[in-house]
This record gives structure tokens, C-alpha cells and sequence, in this order.
């Protein structure tokens, strides 16, 4: 069934996307933590910033990330359109104490949201990517500010969002090759790869909010330079972006003034060299001439596009192409001038798209033990998992 909206799709779970279901002050403070250790050190904005601050935060679902604002000393206003988090939300601030942080909590999307206050800070994690066209909540978000408030998305990015789009054309092969239920089957080929890393949410959610859920296509996903191109025109400059959007090995005279467009085609340039880092989530910067360049991006495009035609159709004329794709780009990396820290890092990237090859060919000849072998046991497999979700920072000017 065609989905309207992102938060009508989770209306009609039985979970909730990320509850992390916190029960004492010392799992919350674990995830303050992690939390701190983002916005101070990846994203610049260290929780001083956070004291008495107008804090708006969009699609809060459960409230954990609301919670260590607040836990900052931040003021919330919380915009949550699922009304089965709103129950949550107020018994996480009533449990930690932090009631009095809660100034307002709405049953509102971005696009419904209506205030006469302006914000300091505006916070939107793991949605905006579905409010299309971007300009739209560029614009909202810009109205909702006050001058130099900054603005803190996540979403997935086309190419980072690579290995997510390749496990759900395999999760999509799986069900169709075993004839089993979405859960069973995402367990019989990924709860090895599940378990290799810590999480604050159940493998249901995982399940729920990547595996089938129709938001986690290629449509939706944001190229990261047209990104910050949209969001230059509507009047905001990059504060910061993980992984890094700004060329960190640019340097010249710190009293030379760069302009916004000389900025923005810098962070364009950087942007279009990261694109195997993006993919493999490491860095693997391309350094060649700019029509290798051009041409491993293309390639890399096209392989982005397959993969995700797998997903309706998974035995379709996508799969000989994702076959193909996968062992070409393989072979390029070997003959490409990639920056990475170590051979290993190359090895690696290497031994990942040879695993996902074989498993895409395992797939083609509809072998599911093959399938499984490689997704429960190939190291090259378990430990990739790209560079799906980037946050960045915008400061309104
Ligand atoms: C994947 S969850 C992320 C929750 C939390 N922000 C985080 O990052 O852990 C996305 C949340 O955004 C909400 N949401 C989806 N579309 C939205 C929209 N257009 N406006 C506001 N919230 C939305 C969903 O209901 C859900 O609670």
C-alpha cells in the first residue's frame, strides 16, 4: 500500500521506531553520553549552548534525545504528529524529573506546526528526509528561528545509504525465496550482523523502521551537496556536518573572508570526493583527476539505483546489473587514487563488495543456504554498515 506520510506508517505499529525504554538514571546518563559526545565534539554545538535555551525538537517519538536536552537545561516544545509517543514522552519527564523542562507538547507534524515564539535551536532527527521538497521545512525552519539559531537534522544520505538499500533487497530476496514473515526471515539472515553492534532499540524496530519500511527508499534520500545548496538559497549557512561536509585539509589566511557561494562550491567539491567514503563509512576519499571522479561516482549512482529496484522486484533486471555493478566497482577501486588511512581500510572496502557480490549471486541462483551462510557468518559483511544517516547543521543567517 502506497504510504501518505512517514508518522502514519508508524501509527499503525505496534512498536514505536527508536524506544529505547530508559528505567534508571544511568542508562539515560550512557545515552547522554553518546549524545554529548556528537553534538560537542562531530557537531559543534557543545551543551552549554543548550542552558536556557528555546529548544524545538520535531518527531521525538519515545523523547530519549528530548530528555538529555532537557537534562542540558534546555526548554522543550516538542512537535510529535504519532500520538502513541505522547503517553511515553510525558511518563520519561515525569520519571526523570524533568516535567517542569516540558513547555509544550504538540500533536503536530513539521508541515502543521504553528507557534507565535521563535526558537534558539530547532531539532529534527530521523524524518526530515519525507517532508519533500526540502525547500519546504528549509523555509519552516527558518521562520521558527530566531537570527543565528541553528537547525539540527538527520537523514539519509543517496550514497551512504547504500548497505541499508542492499539489505533490504536481500531481506526482500529472503522473504520471497523462503516464503516466510518479515520478522523470521530478517532474523534468519541478519540477527548475527543485529547482535555484532550495541543498540538502544529492539531488532522489531529495526525491522519496522529500515527493513519494510517504504520511507527507506532511494526517492526519498538527500544528496548531500543539493542539500546544502537548497539550504544556502533559503538563507542558512553550514555551521557542521556528520561526517564532515567542509574540507578540513583546506587552509588559508584565517583573516580571509571566504563568501557563502565560495564556501558552499568548496564544501560541493569536497562532497563529491567523499562519495566512497559515504558508501563504505570510512574514509576512502577519491583524489584522482575529476573525470575518475566523475566516473567512479557514476558508478556508484547507478549501483545506488539498482540496489534499490531490488527492493520491489528482486529477482528483476535490477539484480544482473547489482551483480555487475558490485564486482566492476570492486575491480575500479583497485585502479583508483583513493586516499584511506591504511591498505586495510582499501582491503576492506574491497572484501565488502565482494561478499555482498557473492550474496547477490548467491540470491540469483536462488540458493537461500548460500544466502544465509554469508549474511550469518562473512565478517566483510557483518561489520559494514555505510554511512546511512548524516546530520548536519545549518545556522540561520
Ligand atoms: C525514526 S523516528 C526518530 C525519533 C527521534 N527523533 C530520534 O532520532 O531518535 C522519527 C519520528 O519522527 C516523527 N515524524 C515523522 N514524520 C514527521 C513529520 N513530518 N513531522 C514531525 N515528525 C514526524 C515520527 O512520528 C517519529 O516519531
Amino acid at each position: 500500500m502506497a504510504e501518505d506520510k512517514l508518522f502514519n506508517y508508524y501509527e499503525r505499529q505496534d512498536v514505536l521506531p527508536t524506544f529505547g525504554n530508559f528505567k534508571s538514571s544511568t542508562e539515560l546518563e550512557a545515552y547522554a553520553s553518546q549524545r554529548r559526545e556528537l553534538f560537542s565534539d562531530k557537531l559543534v554545538l557543545p551543551p552549554r549552548l543548550f542552558r536556557d535555551a528555546d529548544v524545538l525538537e520535531f518527531g521525538p517519538d519515545s523523547g530519549e534525545n528530548a530528555l538529555v536536552f532537557a537534562g542540558w537545561g534546555a526548554n522543550m516544545t516538542l512537535a510529535e504528529p504519532n500520538r502513541h509517543a505522547h503517553p511515553k514522552i510525558h511518563a520519561y519527564f515525569a520519571h526523570f524529573g524533568l516535567t517542569q523542562r516540558l513547555r509544550e507538547l504538540a500533536l503536530a507534524d513539521v508541515e502543521g506546526f504553528s507557534s507565535d515564539r521563535r526558537f534558539d535551536m530547532i531539532d529534527a532527527e530521523g524524518f526530515i528526509y519525507t517532508v519533500r521538497p526540502s525547500e519546504k521545512w528549509l523555509g519552516i525552519f527558518h521562520r521558527l528561528l530566531n537570527p543565528d539559531g541553528y537547525a539540527v537534522v538527520s537523514y539519509y544520505e543517496r550514497y551512504g545509504g547504500f548497505f541499508e538499500l542492499a539489505l533490504k533487497a536481500i531481506h526482500a530476496a529472503g522473504k520471497a525465496l523462503t516464503g516466510r514473515a518479515p520478522l523470521e526471515t530478517a532474523k534468519l539472515l541478519f540477527e548475527a550482523k543485529w547482535d555484532s553492534i550495541p543498540h538502544t532499540r529492539s531488532f522489531e524496530s529495526w525491522l519496522m523502521d529500515v527493513l519494510e519500511n517504504p520511507f527507506v527508499r532511494h526517492r526519498y534520500f538527500l544528496d548531500a551537496a543539493t542539500l546544502c545548496a537548497a539550504a544556502h538559497q533559503q538563507g542558512f549557512d553550514v555551521h557542521s556536518a556528520w561526517p564532515a561536509y567542509r574540507d578540513s585539509l583546506d587552509i588559508y589566511w584565517h583573516k580571509k573572508v571566504l563568501s557563502g557561494d565560495e564556501k558552499l562550491h568548496r564544501a560541493t567539491h569536497h562532497l563529491d570526493r567523499s562519495r566512497l567514503s559515504f558508501l563504505g563509512g570510512r574514509k576512502l576519499y577519491l583524489v584522482g583527476k575529476a573525470d575518475a571522479v566523475q566516473a567512479i561516482s557514476a558508478s556508484i549512482e547507478a549501483l545506488v539505483l539498482d540496489v534499490d529496484g531490488m527492493i520491489d522486484d528482486p529477482f528483476g533486471a535490477s539484480l544482473p546489473r547489482v551483480i555487475a555493478g558490485l564486482a566492476s566497482l570492486r575491480e575500479t577501486i583497485r585502479t583508483t587514487d583513493v586516499l584511506a588511512d591504511d591498505a586495510a581500510d582499501i582491503e576492506a572496502i574491497i572484501a565488502t563488495l565482494d561478499s555482498f557480490h557473492r550474496i547477490f549471486g548467491a540470491i540469483g541462483r536462488r540458493d537461500v543456504s548460500a544466502v544465509t551462510a554469508l549474511t550469518q557468518a562473512d565478517p566483510a559483511f557483518i561489520n559494514t554498515w555505510g554511512q546511512p544517516a548524516h546530520f548536519l547543521v545549518i545556522r540561520k543567517r
